[in-house]
């Protein structure tokens, strides 16, 4: 009784801790530690009341300023005996972000060079120093232990939490908030969407972070599922400028069994605070020691190149865990039948007879078809003959499974069952077909957010895939999350897509997942995750901004590579469909020129690269689907030439020899693809071919925007129009290039 006594007094003692601003000093020794160049520098302790904290400096500059780390847990877990439990000594909530002593520190450094199965180059530098550091916190008569390690690159820093297997001091626990600090050194420029923990489908607002809280709401518009939770929230990757020129990006890595984490911003303190996605119950994580935190990381370079150059966030994911993954995992050029129902032209439903499906029991035999299914026998012979014929490796099929009569926004738990042909869809048949060309079928699995019963049907829909030969899906999570309560981005969901990706491992299946979380560079340890949306792509109807694809490789695209869906060639989407619902706040147009079109296949790097358009619109502009024909989707150096987000980009990429993907099929590395972007302002570059081998002839085929050109989809002078020309070229030739407002350009270098 008396040891229970005294965890009783403490648990008062600090019961009454919250979210409070972040502490502004160390007191007593810091700890320091130089990345690998010694440019940046981070120094740990503890503040005054115990309280652990860190600080990172880019020479003599404060990036981050020094901001505390913690927890609060739910007390009622901590009760672990059955004396606690019955006497429930832990009370709501128990601060574990002060009153804590340093027990033991450790360093180290570590330096490899890896290779991706896929990627923007062959191989990756993993080069880092380590500082290790163990808190513990009297309890009681307990003294639970906490380690923070830091990893320190050259370009940023990564940490994380870590509970060592520790018996009675602390083993089941539950998260009530997360205190990671990062207290900014001053009103940085930053590209930042809403905090959500349902959707990253948002435009990127460009502001001082000072102006986050009164711009917010004003930003945030549609999504079929969203949850704003604070009106200074903004999600992470979060990029920031400072005014003297240093890049700065928070984010996080490898996120497993833990909720995603946003940001709030605390403008008194200007000091983010990591701000979990609750569960159904609204706590934030139910942990069981030995376990982590995911990694936060912070990012700072002083140069925009060098963002896009980092492989932060990869670094610190674990090694590849598919021992045989370079046997199956192959980069891929897909075309789909999809943009036609996007567009509104035909549909994923077969019927329009249903009011409501119940699979299994519903007759769709004997059911009258509204005559408008994209997904027919007819029409996606016509796509395979296509797609075969001008060298794609595969063709997605939406809308072949029977339960889309009623399967957006009914919340209905046994939605689709993912083994279940429409019966104007022949899988046997069209596989068959497909295989006879030279290509695969892609997979398509939308969950409509029902994820207990994607689980229980998952074995069953891969060895379906199996059977017939696909090797990939593309799966969606549209709509809220079922169980109620849940959400995109909480740990339940994190822990379903990871089941998933692994599940679908072992069937030797590669994933591209749609409305799921945002990747943190899982893709490293599971490279069947070829691809995700987690961000506002080409499908969005209330169109895109014209700086948006000049933002996402800083953000979004740190964490993997995302499904832009690029290639669109007619930008009037009422041409597919003159009968299209164009509500308030949609747009028809898709705000860009071709040429633009063509060099997202290489600003926004993928190794699933869709040519989203329909077969005839490429029909009528095979010189620039030429372009598309021939671009590479996995490569072996990428140089990011000029760079600065929300302005433009331009990057040379060289392709990689890859037997397994038809796209690189033949290519052997003296193949360049360049591509560059602007936002809404015309930009002129020079491009100087000096990455190119010295002393050798190559053929460019330039692909730029018309003179009068102009990808303004708001604007009277909208027209898409592009040129193509030729030249012979060497490494010490330079290219004179223009881009029209929201234009771009693309250069084969063959
Ligand atoms: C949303 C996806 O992002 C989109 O690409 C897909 O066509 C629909 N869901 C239907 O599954
Ligand atoms: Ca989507």
């Amino acid at each position: 009784m008396k040891k229970i006594l005294g965890i009783a007094v403490i648990a008062l003692a600090f019961a009454s801790c919250g979210r409070g601003p972040a502490q502004t000093s160390f007191s007593g020794e810091v700890q320091t530690l130089k990345s690998p160049d010694g440019n940046l520098t981070l120094s740990v302790g503890l503040t005054a009341d115990g309280t652990p904290a860190y600080s990172l400096d880019f020479g003599d500059r404060a990036v981050v300023l020094p901001s505390t780390l913690g927890y609060e847990f739910r007390g009622d877990k901590l009760n672990t005996t059955y004396e606690e439990r019955s006497s429930k000594v832990y009370s709501d909530p128990v601060d574990f972000h002060s009153g804590f002593r340093i027990i033991d520190t450790a360093t180290g450094s570590f330096d490899e060079t890896w290779e991706p199965v896929w990627g923007e180059e062959s191989s990756i530098r993993n080069h880092y120093n380590e500082l290790a550091v163990t808190f513990s916190k009297r309890l009681g008569d307990r003294e639970p232990k906490m380690t923070v390690r830091f990893r320190l690159y050259d370009d940023g820093l990564g940490f994380r939490y870590e509970f060592p297997y520790q018996g009675w001091e602390l083993s089941y626990f539950v998260v009530k908030e997360e205190l990671t600090y990062f207290r900014m050194a001053g009103d940085h420029t930053a590209c930042w969407i809403p905090g959500d923990y349902d959707t990253q489908e948002y435009s990127y607002t460009v502001s001082r972070l000072s102006r986050i809280e009164a711009e917010q709401k004003a930003h945030v518009d549609y999504n079929a599922s969203q949850q704003v939770f604070s009106p200074s929230g903004v999600q992470t990757a979060l990029q920031m400028k400072t005014d003297d020129g240093l890049y700065i990006n928070i984010h996080e890595a490898a996120v497993l069994d833990y909720p995603t984490t946003s940001l709030d911003y605390d403008a008194a303190s200007n000091s983010f605070v990591t701000w979990l996605t609750p569960d159904a119950e609204g706590w934030k994580g139910r942990l069981q020691a030995p376990c982590t935190s995911p990694w936060r990381t912070v990012m700072v370079v002083d140069d925009a190149r060098k963002a896009l150059a980092s492989r932060l966030i990869l670094n610190l994911n674990e090694p590849c865990a598919i021992p045989d993954a370079a046997e199956w995992i192959h980069p891929t050029k897909y075309m789909g039948v999809w943009w036609e129902m996007i567009a509104d032209r035909s549909k994923w439903s077969y019927t329009s007879e249903f009011s409501s499906v119940r699979l299994g029991e519903t007759d769709y035999k004997n059911a009258t078809p509204h005559g408008n299914h994209g997904a027919n026998n007819d029409n996606v012979k016509r796509y395979i003959d296509f797609a075969a014929a001008n060298g794609m490796d595969g063709l997605l099929i939406e809308g072949w499974n029977e339960g889309w009569e009623d399967w957006f926004g009914c919340q209905k738990f046994s939605v689709f069952d993912f083994v279940t042909p429409y019966p104007d869809f022949d899988i046997k048949m069209l596989n068959e077909y497909a295989h006879s060309r030279g290509m695969r079928l892609i997979m398509h699995h939308e969950t409509s957010s029902s994820a207990i019963n994607y689980e229980r049907h998952l074995e069953d829909a891969y060895n379906l895939m199996n059977k017939y030969g696909y090797d990939a899906v593309k799966s969606g999570y549209v709509g809220d999350i079922l169980p109620e309560g849940e959400h995109h981005y909480s740990q339940f969901m994190i822990n379903h897509y990871h089941y998933c990706i692994t599940e679908a491992a072992k069937h030797r299946i590669m994933v591209n997942a749609h409305e799921a979380v945002r990747p943190t560079g899982l893709c490293r340890t599971w490279p069947n995750m070829i691809g995700n949306e987690s961000a506002r792509g080409t499908e969005f109807k209330t169109g895109v901004l014209p700086n948006h694809v000049t933002i996402l490789p800083f953000t979004r695209l740190q964490g993997g590579p995302m499904d832009y869906t690029p290639g669109i060639f007619e930008m009037d989407m009422r041409k597919l469909n003159p009968d299209m619902q164009v509500g308030p706040g949609d747009t028809p147009f898709i705000s860009s020129t071709i040429a633009r079109q063509l060099a997202l296949y290489v600003t926004m790097y993928s190794p699933l690269q869709m040519a989203a358009d329909l077969p005839e619109h490429y029909a009528a502009h095979m010189d620039a689907f030429q372009f598309i024909k021939d671009v590479a989707v996995d490569w072996q150096r990428s140089e990011y030439l000029y760079a600065e987000p929300g302005d433009y980009l331009v990057i040379a990429r060289q392709a990689k020899a890859h037997a397994k993907c038809r796209a690189n099929a033949g290519m052997d590395g003296h193949e360049w693809f360049v591509g560059g972007v602007t936002d809404e302002n015309a930009r002129d570059f020079s491009v100087s071919l000096d990455f190119l081998e010295p002393g050798r002839t190559y053929t460019a085929t330039i692909y730029e925007d018309a003179p009068d050109a102009c990808g303004l989809g708001t604007d009277a002078a909208f027209n898409p129009a592009y040129s193509i020309r030729k030249l012979t070229v060497t490494s010490s030739d330079k290219l004179e290039m223009h881009m029209a407002p929201s234009g771009g350009f693309a250069i084969s270098i063959l």
